[in-house]
C-alpha cells in the first residue's frame, strides 16, 4: 500500500525544459522538501517554507547532502536479456543467433519469466530507473510475468510482446495471425491498467513478414494510444539484409513507413546509419529515436550522432539496450553518450544528458505531464542520489564550481552506489544497503 503522506527532505533537482533551449528551466532547491500524497507530488519547495499543517502527520524520510531527482527513464531495454549481458565477441546478427534467441526461448516457461522479471526490476530500481520501454519475448507469458511484477511494485512501465514470424528458430517464432491475436489480448488486459502501458513490438524488419508488419499497423489503428517500438539501422550487415528482404523500399526507415509504423508514439532503437532523407522522414512523421550508446560501443555498431539528429528535428531518448548494452545504470548510458558525442567531434552537456534521461524522455513519450519532473501533480517517481558516493567522486565534487561540474562527475564516475533510494508512486521501492 502506498504510504498516504510522505515527506522527503534533501536537495531537489528537476530539469523542466530542454536546457539547451532554456537554461533557466532547472529547479535546484537547496535544503528542499517534497511532500507526497496518494502517490503524487503535492508540494515542493524549501523545507523551511513548508507550511506546518502540510507536514503534520507525514512520515518523514530525511536526506542530507543527497539530491532528490526524478526517476530515470530507460527508453529501450530487453528484460529477457539480463542473463546474456556481457556475452563475448559478436556483432549484432551473430549475437542474436548465438546468445539471444536461445536465452529468449526459455521465456516460454512462466516461472523463468517471473523470476527474471523480478531480478530485472530489482536491478533497474537499484540503478535509479523508474520507467522503461521494455521488450519482452515472443511468448505472451513473458509479458504477463513482466506486467504482474511491475504492477506489484506500482511502476509506470511500457512493455510489449515481441513479434517475429521469420528468420528465427521455431522456439522464438510466432505467426502473423498469432502475433496479432496475442498482442491484442495483452493490450486489452494491460494497456492502461494501473500504471502499465503497452507497446506493439515487432523485433525488427528482418524477423517479420510483410503480413506481420501489416498486422502491427492494424493493432496501432485499433488502439491509437499504444506505443510502437522496434530496431532500426543498427548494424551494416543488418541494413544490407533489410535491403535484400525489402528491395522496393528506399531505406530501412522507409520499410516501416510503407507499413504505416511511423508516428509520435513510435520508438526506433539505434537509428545510427541514417541519411538526410531518413532524418527528414523521421522528423515529419514525428517519430522518436532511442540512442543506445553502451550497446553501440559493445557491439561495434557505430556512432550515433545525437546533435545532428536533434538538429534535424527528431526527438532523441536514451536507452541501455541491455543485454546488447553493457549496463542498466543511467550514468553508464550518459557517459557513453558523451564519449560517442566526443568521437563525433561534438559534445553533450551534463544537464542535457540528465534532461534527456528524465523530463525530455517523458515529453517524448507523451508522458510529460505525469512523470519526469519534481513538481506538484506529478506522479511521485523519484531517485535519491548521493553525490559523494565514493572517495574519488567525493574529492572531485569538493572541487566542483557549478551544478554542471557536480552532474558531470556523476555521469563519469557514479554507479548504483550513488543511488541511496528509489521511490515509485510515492512508495520506497529500493533502498541501498
Ligand atoms: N535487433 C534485433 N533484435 C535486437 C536485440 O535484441 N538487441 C539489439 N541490440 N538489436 C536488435
Ligand atoms: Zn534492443
Amino acid at each position: 500500500m502506498a504510504e498516504d503522506r510522505l515527506l522527503l527532505t534533501g536537495n531537489v533537482l528537476s530539469f523542466d525544459d530542454d536546457p539547451a533551449a532554456n537554461p533557466d528551466a532547472v529547479t535546484w532547491i537547496e535544503s528542499g522538501a517534497v511532500l507526497v500524497e496518494d502517490g503524487k507530488i503535492a508540494w515542493v519547495g524549501r523545507r523551511a517554507e513548508l507550511p506546518g499543517h502540510l507536514a503534520a502527520g507525514a512520515s518523514t524520510h530525511t536526506y542530507g547532502r543527497e539530491i532528490i531527482l526524478p526517476g530515470f527513464i530507460d527508453a529501450h531495454v530487453h528484460y529477457p536479456q539480463i542473463g546474456v549481458i556481457a556475452s563475448y565477441g559478436a556483432q549484432l546478427l551473430e549475437w542474436l543467433e548465438a546468445y539471444t534467441f536461445p536465452e529468449e526461448a526459455r521465456f516460454a516457461d512462466p516461472d523463468h519469466a517471473a523470476s527474471m522479471a523480478r531480478l530485472f526490476l530489482d536491478l533497474l530500481l537499484a540503478a535509479g530507473t523508474t520507467t522503461a520501454a521494455v521488450y519482452c519475448t515472443v511468448h505472451p507469458e513473458s509479458v504477463t510475468a513482466f506486467f504482474e511484477e511491475s504492477e506489484v511494485r506500482g511502476l509506470r512501465m511500457i512493455a510489449g510482446k515481441v513479434l517475429m514470424d521469420r528468420n528465427a528458430p521455431d522456439a522464438v517464432r510466432d505467426s502473423a495471425a498469432s502475433g496479432y491475436d496475442d498482442s491484442r489480448a495483452l493490450i486489452e488486459t494491460w494497456h492502461g491498467r494501473e500504471r502499465s502501458l503497452y507497446a506493439v513490438t515487432p523485433r525488427f524488419a528482418p524477423t517479420s513478414t510483410p503480413a506481420q508488419l501489416e498486422a502491427c499497423a492494424a493493432l496501432l489503428g485499433a488502439f491509437p494510444d499504444v506505443y510502437m517500438q522496434t530496431h532500426l539501422s543498427e548494424n551494416l550487415d543488418e541494413i544490407r539484409w533489410v535491403r535484400e528482404l525489402f528491395p522496393k523500399a528506399r531505406s530501412y526507415l522507409d520499410v516501416y513507413r510503407g507499413f504505416g509504423l511511423l508516428g509520435p508514439r513510435s520508438l526506433f532503437g539505434h537509428a545510427i546509419h541514417m541519411d538526410e532523407d531518413d532524418l527528414g522522414l523521421a522528423a515529419s512523421s514525428r517519430s522518436r529515436f532511442v540512442h543506445c550508446p553502451t550497446s553501440n560501443l559493445f557491439m561495434g555498431s557505430g556512432l550515433f550522432d545525437i546533435a545532428r539528429t536533434r538538429a534535424a528535428g527528431v526527438p532523441v531518448l536514451l536507452g541501455s539496450d541491455v543485454g546488447g548494452g553493457s549496463s542498466l545504470s543511467p550514468f553508464a548510458t550518459m557517459k557513453a553518450a558523451y564519449e560517442i558525442a566526443q568521437l563525433n567531434g561534438r559534445t553533450l552537456a551534463p544537464e542535457e544528458a540528465f534532461w534527456l534521461s528524465t523530463a525530455g524522455a517523458a515529453d517524448a513519450l507523451s508522458l510529460g505531464d505525469r512523470i519526469g519532473r519534481i513538481a506538484p501533480g506529478f506522479e511521485a517517481d523519484m531517485t535519491v542520489l548521493d553525490p559523494e558516493s565514493t572517495p574519488i567522486i567525493g574529492q572531485r565534487v569538493e572541487r566542483a564550481e557549478s551544478l554542471r561540474d557536480l552532474l558531470f562527475a556523476q555521469i563519469v564516475l557514479a554507479d548504483d552506489r550513488a543511488i541511496r533510494a528509489t521511490y515509485a508512486g510515492g512508495r520506497k521501492v529500493h533502498e541501498r544497503r
